[in-house]
């Protein structure tokens, strides 16, 4: 049985006195969700202020992305050994957000793909559960390539990494036009995805494929995370907008621990 994981990407919200509400909030309640994993992603600044309020809760954190070198003249990167130094346990990596509106966007396919990789090595290396986001845009969801697009960048993490790697991470897939739209994918939809997600690894490594957990991601709320998460190979779910109010990422964290 693989342990559902509830992550909340704050993106770029909040204020640190919004953050203490919202960490006392979901503290309050963290007894209703025991054996599930939660994980939070805040802006960067927010950190230390995310692992104060939680270090002796099960919630843990990490961050929206990560440098791909270890260390120098980066400027405004944070590397994954800062990140290990504030005793994070996850971060994101290939955030449709981050493919799409950054410089990421001029670079040709085959090199974000590379420096996607070389984000997860370098959290790998440093302890951290990369959460690897894959998603087809709407245009290629319009014409049916949802898999080609998925396949494709599973078989570019493997080539990197081996698929042993795929051992210490999770995946979660992002369709881009369920981001932020409240056009969540139905549960038969996200099903059918995951279950072809987890099959393209099994090709490489039955094993791995069986224990990775898969998230699901794109306007999930309080109210329709049931559903989603009940289907057998949805593991959990990465929340947006959703995770910005206590109750509401407390009912989807609730949904999870049903699962179980
Ligand atoms: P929403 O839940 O706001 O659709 O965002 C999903 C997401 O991008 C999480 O990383």
């Amino acid at each position: 049985m693989r342990k559902p994981l509830v992550a909340g990407n704050w993106k770029m919200n909040g204020s640190s006195a919004s953050s203490k509400l919202l960490l006392d909030g979901i503290l309050a309640q963290a007894k209703t969700f025991p054996s599930i994993d939660v994980a939070l992603f805040p802006p960067a600044v927010y950190l230390p202020q995310v692992q104060q309020a939680m270090q002796h809760s099960h919630i843990r954190w990490g961050t929206q992305n990560v440098s791909s070198y270890h260390k120098g003249a980066y400027t405004g990167e944070i590397s994954a050994t800062m990140l290990h130094d504030f005793n994070c346990n996850y971060v994101l990596i290939g955030h449709s957000e981050r493919r799409c509106l950054y410089a990421e966007l001029d670079l040709d396919q085959l090199v974000l793909d590379r420096i996607i990789a070389e984000k997860y090595h370098m959290a790998i290396t440093e302890g951290l559960t990369p959460i690897v986001c894959i998603g087809e845009s709407p245009e290629e969801h319009a014409v049916g390539k949802t898999e080609d697009v998925i396949g494709r960048h599973l078989d570019i993490l493997i080539e990197h990494q081996g698929v042993k790697a795929l051992s210490q991470a999770v995946l979660a897939y992002e369709p881009v036009w369920a981001i932020g739209t409240g056009r969540t994918a139905s549960p038969e939809w996200a099903q059918e995805v995951h279950s072809f997600m987890r099959e393209r690894v099994a090709k490489h490594d039955p094993v791995i494929a069986q224990s990775l957990r898969i998230l699901y991601g794109g306007s999930v709320k309080g109210n329709n995370a049931a559903p989603l998460f009940s289907q057998p190979d949805i593991d959990g779910g990465l929340i947006g907008g959703a995770s910005l109010d206590a109750d509401e990422f407390v009912k989807i964290c609730q949904a999870a621990q049903a699962k179980i």
